[in-house]
């Protein structure tokens, strides 16, 4: 069934929330909290997992008009589409089953009337063995020393998924060192070449096209550097690839059996599922590696059969509309409570910035109403003494998830109080604020009045500042596929509702063409 085509400001619940709006605009949280089931009403639980939003400017109504709306414009057959295998990047003429590479049901997926179980089977095995040999020390480079480091070599959705994930599973890793190498900078990639003796390194390079001028370069000079002490014959041993481009993997000299493939029925930004995660299965080990698609898939079956009320990336995505299209608000923030995280707010980037980035609808007619948000965040604690200053007292409206887990790892407990402790306070600062009475209270020792009302405006919080409390167990590889399928479920959900198509990305193409125009003229 091919995705309904419905302008969302056209339909019935969007009216409703437009009233609905002007009557609770000035809502504020605080009152909104004084209801003691108010925690429970608005938390999801789902395994491992506690997703608390009650720190929103919402009621129960707000909830029920935006699940009307994801209702109304077929949310529900969008969903079941997506899953089946139907060609819902209609742009580009392709299913989009990031889903299928991660699922372990028997139940078939057709593409072009092609079951594509078997085939991500095959990969996963292959990406099982080659992981085992490498880390293992049975895969030998050309003087017969076993590989210490891996570099991947790749852009985009080649390089973001594999690197966030692998610095996330730090903690799970093994004894390889590994290396992305992405910016057409050539100082990034030399900066790598510093740190890697050729006898001992394994390049993967990962790039779905082939074609991509920051990937081949920088593939090319580490061939060329590799070269330097090594001849094209001990290239087998030291490079493979992953991609569906195979002339040109040929042409660059890779061994046939060292190529990984990839499929046109995965977007790039959706593909560290794929052998495209190549680099995390040899970085952390391919029963790791599985969990995360574990993870993932528990999160698939979650979206698809879960009521709207109690499906935890499509209220994600409906309170996160409700702020971009009703009050308007510009962007949203991402806060990993976990230094692990760091890279996550860049890889969020590039899946929410370069799928809902859109600002024509599936008719092919320019929207006049607002679509993709722009996302941006940091870990904390850091970041409270960055940029937190303006999401508590500045003039901006900024929605931030807050993620954060109940464990850490390394078991430092008193640590990881404080860090839970800043978690909560800050998310109870931005929703609570702090009145003047409470900060004429607090003044009132400490000078005359005439100083204290000088300084009182200053001091003052004006609070009702929404936030999301994202808050797993632990920080497992299972749990972050679980977390990473969520934005992904998330950013489907919107794109539907907004009714523009996620999964192409034709504004990156003409800064692309143009440099290589300006290359040729250089
Ligand atoms: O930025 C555009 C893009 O096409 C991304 O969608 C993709 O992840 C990246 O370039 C890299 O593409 P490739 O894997 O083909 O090198």
């Amino acid at each position: 069934m091919a995705l309904k085509n419905i302008n969302p400001t056209t339909t019935n619940s969007w009216k409703e929330l437009t009233n609905h709006f002007k009557d609770i605009e000035n809502i504020n949280i605080k009152d909104l909290s004084k209801d003691e089931n108010r925690k429970e009403d608005f938390s999801i639980q789902f395994d491992d997992l506690l997703v608390d939003f009650s720190k929103n400017r919402i009621t129960k109504k707000t909830i029920q008009l935006l699940v009307a709306l994801a209702k109304e414009v077929g949310l529900k057959d969008a969903i079941e589409s997506q899953f089946s295998g139907e060609k819902i990047n209609v742009t580009e003429d392709r299913a989009v089953m990031h889903t299928a590479l991660r699922s372990t049901s028997d139940v078939p997926v057709l593409v072009e009337g092609k079951n594509i179980k078997p085939q991500i089977q095959t990969a996963l095995r292959k990406i099982k063995s080659f992981s085992n040999k490498v880390i293992s020390g049975k895969w030998k480079g050309y003087t017969g020393k076993s590989i210490t480091d891996i570099v991947n070599i790749g852009i985009g959705g080649s390089d973001l998924g594999p690197d966030m994930i692998v610095e996330s599973l730090q903690f799970y890793k093994n004894q390889l060192t590994t290396h992305f190498v992405s910016n057409i900078d050539g100082d990034h990639v030399s900066e790598i070449i510093k740190k890697l003796n050729p006898e001992t390194t394994l390049f993967v390079i990962v790039s779905k096209t082939f074609t991509t001028q920051e990937t081949i370069t920088n593939a090319e000079t580490l061939k060329n550097w590799f070269l330097k002490s090594a001849t094209i014959f001990d290239i087998p041993k030291h490079f493979v690839a992953v991609s569906s481009n195979l002339e040109a993997v040929d042409n660059f000299g890779i061994d046939k059996g060292n190529v990984f493939p990839m499929w046109d029925w995965v977007g790039g930004r959706f593909s560290l599922w794929s052998a495209v995660g190549l680099s995390i299965s040899l970085s952390v080990g391919y029963d790791n590696y599985k969990a995360l698609l574990e993870g993932a898939e528990e999160m698939d079956i979650h979206f698809r059969n879960e009521d709207f009320d109690k499906n935890i990336p499509v209220i994600l995505a409906l309170i996160s509309i409700w702020y971009n299209n009703f009050y308007l608000a510009e962007t949203e923030a991402v806060l990993p409570y976990s230094q692990y995280l760091k890279k996550l707010p860049d890889y969020l980037q590039q899946a929410i910035m370069e799928s809902n980035g859109k600002g024509v609808d599936r008719n092919g007619h320019k929207v006049d109403y607002q679509t993709g948000t722009i996302v941006w965040g940091s870990t904390g604690t850091n970041m409270q003494h960055a940029f937190m200053q303006l999401v508590h007292q500045g003039t901006k409206l900024i929605p931030a998830d807050f993620i954060g887990y109940k464990q850490s790892l390394y078991g430092l407990t008193d640590h990881h109080k404080k860090l839970m402790a800043n978690y909560y306070g800050q998310m109870e600062a931005l929703a609570f604020g702090k009145s003047k009475e409470e900060v004429h209270l607090e003044l009132k020792f400490s000078g005359d009045e005439d100083k204290i009302n000088q300084l009182l405006p200053f001091k003052v919080f004006e609070g009702n500042r929404p936030s999301n409390a994202i808050l797993f167990d632990k920080l497992t590889p299972r749990s972050l596929g679980k977390l990473v399928a969520m934005y992904e479920h998330k950013i489907y959900t919107q794109g539907i509702l907004w009714n523009i198509y996620s999964f192409d990305q034709f504004g990156v193409e003409l800064g692309k063409e143009l440099a290589k125009k300006l290359l040729k003229t250089q």
